[in-house]
């Protein structure tokens, strides 16, 4: 793949290797939501069908990505909002208590503290942060934990810090021997590495949109397995009936959900201006394909990677290590204020999250960056 910064408006000189934090607007993207605010213009052009359309062509879309299909998918503003759903419609059944990692995404993490503190059960932390950073140990932990009596496993794709990659596959296993939920927030992955609901066993995941898929602020998507279908969703939106497509019979109260995970969109989910803009995106991202993303990223970062060998920093082995996210912890002579301020001087942005320093780079990002960056960290290490 070639880099792909002529799609993107970022400024000359800067260096945004920060897509953890939030993506740049495709210039395309930006092109659709302008001209989904210019139909409100004219609402008579707006037609009944249109109140579905986009939304519609963002799950197929959607659904390619993560290897599902379109009736599992749902759109909602935020992965709280999706956690909240999924966790709804999870009942205790004796189990005991539920498993989450040290430093999770504070969205995940409250979900899950709220379920087990209502519920009466435990909330398993399993330990991060001591553990030096060996994810493989962190792995084995975690599938250690899970066991008869656990409900869930709350767990992102990738440590949203360092991009340290959990086994889902594994931990996926585990769970379904053991009938607990596995609940992924697939948001630090979902457009940049390969998340397969199948092949992980997933029973329900979410993931935001305005980092790795491109899309605007406030629209995440949730991918609800099977077992979720009869479930209950936190509203009651028209939209999610069966004859919510004949706006003359609306009020012929229809007590029927749209099929599968259709009863758990948010209400007014077609929003008329981001779902054209994220489904620009997701076509975009299909079209470059999600493994061309992360071999891109992977031959940008070699260079940093080595750089952090080098100096003694430690990373995960390649194995276990997302190269589209790269966080490290600074040793303790360097001056952070004296780093700051030169990546600042030179125009870098990275970010500094849970004690690591997170590299976040995607296809805008050429050689130039990470050699720039690599220049500021060599002079502060
Ligand atoms: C791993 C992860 N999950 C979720 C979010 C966003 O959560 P929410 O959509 O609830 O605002 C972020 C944002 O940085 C994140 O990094």
């Amino acid at each position: 793949m070639e880099n792909q910064k002529n799609k993107f408006q970022l400024k000359e000189g800067v260096s945004y290797i920060n897509c953890a934090y939030m993506s740049p607007l495709l210039i395309s993207s930006e092109k659709e939501g302008i001209k989904g605010m210019e139909r409100k213009r004219n609402p008579f052009e707006i037609k009944q069908e249109d109140f579905f359309i986009e939304a519609e062509k963002v799950k197929e879309n959607y659904a390619k990505i993560i290897n599902s299909d379109s009736n599992s998918i749902t759109i909602c503003p935020s992965v709280s909002y999706g956690f909240a759903t999924a966790l709804n419609n999870i009942s205790p059944n004796n189990k005991k208590k539920a498993i989450v990692i040290e430093n999770e995404f504070p969205s995940g993490y409250f979900s899950a503290k709220n379920w087990c503190d209502k519920n009466e059960c435990k909330l398993l932390t399993i330990n991060f942060k001591d553990s030096d950073n060996k994810i493989e140990i962190i792995n084995q932990d975690i599938i250690n934990q899970i066991d008869e009596k656990t409900a869930f496993v709350l767990i992102s794709s990738v440590h949203w810090a360092n991009g340290a990659k959990f086994d889902l596959e594994k931990i996926g296993q585990k769970c379904k021997k053991s009938g607990c939920f596995l609940l992924v927030d697939g948001t630090q992955s979902i457009g940049a590495l390969e998340m397969d609901v199948q092949k992980l066993q997933i029973d329900f995941m979410v993931g935001a949109c305005y980092k790795w898929l491109f899309g605007p602020y406030s629209t995440a998507i949730s991918y609800y397995s099977p077992s979720f279908f009869n479930g209950k969703p936190l509203e009651e939106s028209w939209m999610n009936r069966t004859n919510a497509k004949d706006f003359s019979k609306l009020t012929e109260y229809d007590n029927n959900y749209t099929i599968d995970a259709g009863r758990f969109n948010v209400g007014e989910a077609n929003d008329f201006i981001k779902m054209p803009m994220l489904n620009n995106a997701l076509t975009q991202i299909l079209e470059w394909k999600v493994d061309a993303i992360q071999s891109y990223c992977h031959k940008l970062m070699s260079p940093l990677t080595e750089f952090l060998l080098e100096n003694e920093v430690h990373i995960a082995n390649e194995k276990f290590q997302a190269q589209h996210i790269i966080g490290f912890k600074l040793p303790n002579k360097t001056d952070f204020n004296q780093l700051s301020m030169d990546l600042q001087q030179n125009q870098i942005f990275v970010s500094y999250r849970s004690g690591f320093l997170r590299v976040s780079p995607n296809v805008y990002n050429d050689s130039q960056d990470i050699i720039k960056l690599i220049e500021v960290l060599n002079k502060n290490l």
